[in-house]
């Protein structure tokens, strides 16, 4: 952002951004591989065929061609990064190794089209990612060196952090992405709820906070898609997302490795806060590809506020 002198708006593009943080070459180039990646997607989700894939992913649920297309889109960047050893998606059953030798590598976890039913219906949706050195994936989100989702929404907007506060870019007419909002912060406590799920299936636990928040005169904001429910309660930096455990699936619906560990690092970065219930999300161990975990996320006092009223009664 800025301007130079004698010249119209200059914008910062992400490559010459990334460069000014002091960050490895390596990660640098990995962070551009992706955002470049994200305008295949994009474009897929403009104008790809809408209907399913005949296949189905680990968690039995039905592939778009939409799903198989941007999965395929983002583990070929990846995979010819020169810079990945390690490839884990919500769309693959499990790790592709693109190299044994882990040395100055990354590890990466990515959803490469979250909620991509709402395509159907013309809502957001979008891409998230999480980056760890070296070749582990199955370690706390904590050890992540950065995260970003990319949001396809009326306009494209990438939001990431390296650890060193939160960014967002947005795709300009020529398919670059420039610096839109620097060190975002969230405030401590906000106004919009956002709640996944089955109200029905909600504990008494959780239908008390819900309670609790409407009576406080919190709006209800609510897409559907994770991508863009996070986006609104961020760039507002207000409010919490929340999924909670349900009575018929007690770890919720979102996977601790695809889902929240990225946005959970994105959130803690802008100063908010991401729990289970129990623990900081991104201090979770993670088991396997495939765990679950209930999940409150957004503004600190409103997530602490979840945890008492959930009492130690967490999955
Ligand atoms: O990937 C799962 C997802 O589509 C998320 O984008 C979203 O937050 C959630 O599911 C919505 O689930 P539900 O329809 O159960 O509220
Ligand atoms: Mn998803």
């Amino acid at each position: 952002m800025g301007k130079e002198p004698g010249s119209t708006k200059f914008q910062t593009d992400f490559r010459r951004h990334l460069r000014e943080q002091n960050i490895s070459g390596n990660l640098v180039h990995l962070l551009c591989e992706i955002a470049e990646a994200s305008k295949y997607v994009i474009n897929a989700v403009r104008t790809g065929d809408l209907g399913v894939a005949g296949t189905s992913n680990l968690y039995g649920e039905e592939q778009l061609a939409l799903d198989v297309l941007s999965d395929r889109i983002l583990r070929k960047r990846l995979m010819y990064s020169g810079v990945v050893c390690n490839i884990a998606s919500e769309e693959m059953d499990e790790i592709f190794q693109v190299t044994s030798n882990p040395l100055g590598m990354f590890s990466v976890a990515y959803d490469p089209l979250d909620g991509s039913s709402l395509v159907d219906v013309n809502l957001a949706v979008g891409t998230i990612v999480g980056i760890y050195q070296g070749d582990n994936l199955l370690q706390p989100g904590r050890n992540m060196v950065g995260a970003m989702y990319i949001l396809y929404g009326p306009r494209v907007s990438m939001v990431y952090s390296v650890g060193k506060g939160v960014y967002e870019f947005t795709m300009n007419h020529l398919m670059e992405f420039t610096l839109t909002r620097e060190k975002v912060q969230m405030k401590p406590s906000g106004d919009i709820y956002s709640p996944g799920g089955l109200r029905k299936n909600y504990t008494p636990e959780n239908e008390a906070y819900i309670r609790y928040l409407e009576n406080k005169g919190s709006k209800l904001r609510y897409s559907g898609g994770f991508v863009p429910d996070i986006n609104q309660i961020l760039m507002k930096g207000k409010g919490i997302f929340m999924y909670p455990a349900l009575t018929d699936s007690p770890n919720g619906k979102l996977r601790l490795l695809f889902e929240l560990n990225p946005m959970a690092y994105l959130i803690e970065q802008a100063g908010g806060a991401a729990t289970n219930g129990c623990m900081p999300i991104l201090d979770m161990t993670p088991e396997g590809l495939d765990q679950r975990a209930p999940i409150y996320i957004g503004c600190k006092e409103d997530v602490a506020k979840a945890t008492e009223f959930l009492n130690g009664v967490c999955a």
